[in-house]
């Protein structure tokens, strides 16, 4: 709800959940944000009337406040150099690849810190600006680690919450920052912390203790329950494991429209009715194991174990970072890759591998995620990973076999997809193997389990539960 004195529920993310596109002419439109966190958050948000707080995507953008959809949305603005320092540089080019695994070099940078405290600031500014007294603040994901306690200063009478939609990393990664004490203080002035999995809240707890001398509880954190805690000053800060999922039904029912069965059934025949089709969908980013799941295809390929008459793959990749070196580098990769299949098993009009770096719509994505035999969702680390989740979702029919990696958060709760090492490319190689030729019988019993799993685990489950243990008397 929204009043004069503003807003009583804010959700405050880097990015609003629409982005502002400026086209060749000079105009500009807006379009969907890319990626899970607008994913997940945004179905909720639109039927909580909310607030959302978040930057527009591009630089300069001066835009007035504005309602879309029921939803209101609050710009904040970032500079070419702001975007820069604080978005590609200390987000994406420090805590990114620190917070997963270190999979590409973190770069700690003085001048990227800086930027990082200012924009948190705004940030901290526009929402204590937009918050109705007493109101509920929800503050998202790695970009805005500071935002709590800035808040806090500012507001003590929010009730304040922060998720991490990406992984906690562990602690002896994370101790490699050179502001990681000024990070865990500023989650701490949150009142509930909230972390995919366990494992990221005990490693936050633990930080706790080590870097600011504080007393955590010392009880294992569960999945939705036995929160730790921590006791700073008068306040008791929360710390929890809160899973999150889709719009499960949302998306099963786009999946069961007709149309999306004739767009499906389309796909396979503008593939030349292929006897299986295997599926990637991610943001191009270098986290996704989207280049070792081309390598796994391609030695397939060369020893004779997948037909290149049989078998076709799909890989959509949204553009992503795109200025950031890595990515580049990575897109560079991926490209050469996908020619270097077509080139050696392709033929005139029978690519083996259809590349799209581009977006595509949700009934579009729900079309091709019923027309794929396999789903290839491999990461050497994800938070969660929606997709694996979409694609489950999608299956109504129990068709498709889901290749998963263990180290994506789903893999914990799809344990009936098959697992992966993604450092194990023989591993990689047979579990593709496996799911191309999986028992039909076989396949329905696993598609029914995820099912199960997915449909009852939705995001509206996930968002109750970190705002009941947020503020357990109120009601969503
Ligand atoms: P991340 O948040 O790291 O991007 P997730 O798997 O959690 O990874 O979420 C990605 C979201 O972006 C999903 O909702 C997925 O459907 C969407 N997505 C990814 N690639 C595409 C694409 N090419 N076109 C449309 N949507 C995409
Ligand atoms: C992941 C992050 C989000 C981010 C999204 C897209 O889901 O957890 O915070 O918004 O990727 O990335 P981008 O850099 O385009 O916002």
């Amino acid at each position: 709800m929204s009043s004069r004195n503003g807003s009583d529920f804010i959700v405050v993310a880097n990015r609003l959940p629409v982005d502002l596109e400026r086209l060749p002419d000079g105009t500009t439109r807006w379009k969907h944000s890319p990626g899970g966190l607008v994913s997940a958050l945004e179905p909720f948000l639109r039927n909580h009337k909310g607030a959302w707080v978040g930057w527009p995507g591009v630089a300069d953008a001066e835009v007035d406040d504005f309602e879309e959809d029921g939803l209101a949305l609050r710009p904040v603005t970032l500079t070419g150099t702001e975007v820069r320092d604080y978005y590609e540089g200390f987000s994406n080019g420090t805590l990114w690849p620190l917070y997963h695994d270190v999979v590409a070099p973190p770069v700690f940078d003085r001048a990227w810190w800086d930027a990082y405290v200012k924009v948190n600031h705004r940030f901290a500014d526009a929402c204590a600006k937009a918050a109705a007294p007493g109101a509920t603040v929800w503050i998202q994901d790695y970009q805005l680690q500071l935002v709590p306690a800035m808040l806090r200063d500012q507001r003590p009478d929010l009730r304040i919450g922060f998720f991490l939609h990406i992984p906690f990393p562990p602690t002896e990664l994370f101790m490699q920052l050179p502001w990681r004490a000024e990070i865990v203080r500023g989650l701490l002035g949150a009142d509930l912390v909230g972390f995919h999995r366990p494992g990221g809240a005990q490693n936050f707890l633990w930080l706790a203790r080590r870097l600011l001398g504080l007393e955590p509880t010392r009880g294992a954190v569960g999945v939705r329950t036995r929160p730790g805690v921590i006791q700073v000053g008068d306040r008791a800060v929360r710390v929890g494991a809160f899973p999150i999922s889709i719009d499960s039904a949302g998306l099963d029912a786009v999946a069961r429209k007709k149309e999306t069965v004739n767009r499906a059934q389309q796909i396979r025949a503008d593939l030349g009715n292929p006897k299986k089709v295997m599926l990637g969908v991610d943001r191009l980013d270098y986290t996704k194991g989207i280049d070792l799941r081309l390598n796994a295809l391609r030695e397939l390929l060369t020893e004779g174990r997948v037909d290149p008459t049989e078998v076709v793959m799909i890989q959509l990749a949204t553009p992503s970072r795109e200025r950031v070196e890595h990515y580049q580098r990575m897109r560079d990769e991926i490209e050469l890759t996908v020619s270097r299949i077509n080139g050696e098993f392709g033929r005139v009009g029978h690519p083996v591998v259809h590349y799209l770096h581009q977006s595509v719509d949700r009934a579009e994505l729900a079309a091709f995620f019923s027309a794929a035999d396999v789903m290839l969702v491999t990461p050497l680390r994800d938070g969660m990973n929606l997709v694996c989740k979409e694609y489950v979702a999608c299956r109504h029919d129990l068709g498709g076999a889901l290749v998963l990696s263990e180290f994506a958060g789903a893999a914990a709760e799809l344990t009936s997809s098959f697992l992966v090492n993604p450092h194990d490319l023989d591993g990689v190689k047979n579990a593709m193997h496996a799911a191309l030729t999986i028992d039909p019988a076989e396949g329905r019993r696993r598609m029914r389990a995820l099912r199960r799993q997915v449909l009852t685990h939705d995001v509206d489950r996930w968002a109750r539960s970190f705002l009941d243990a947020l503020d357990p008397d109120s009601n969503h």
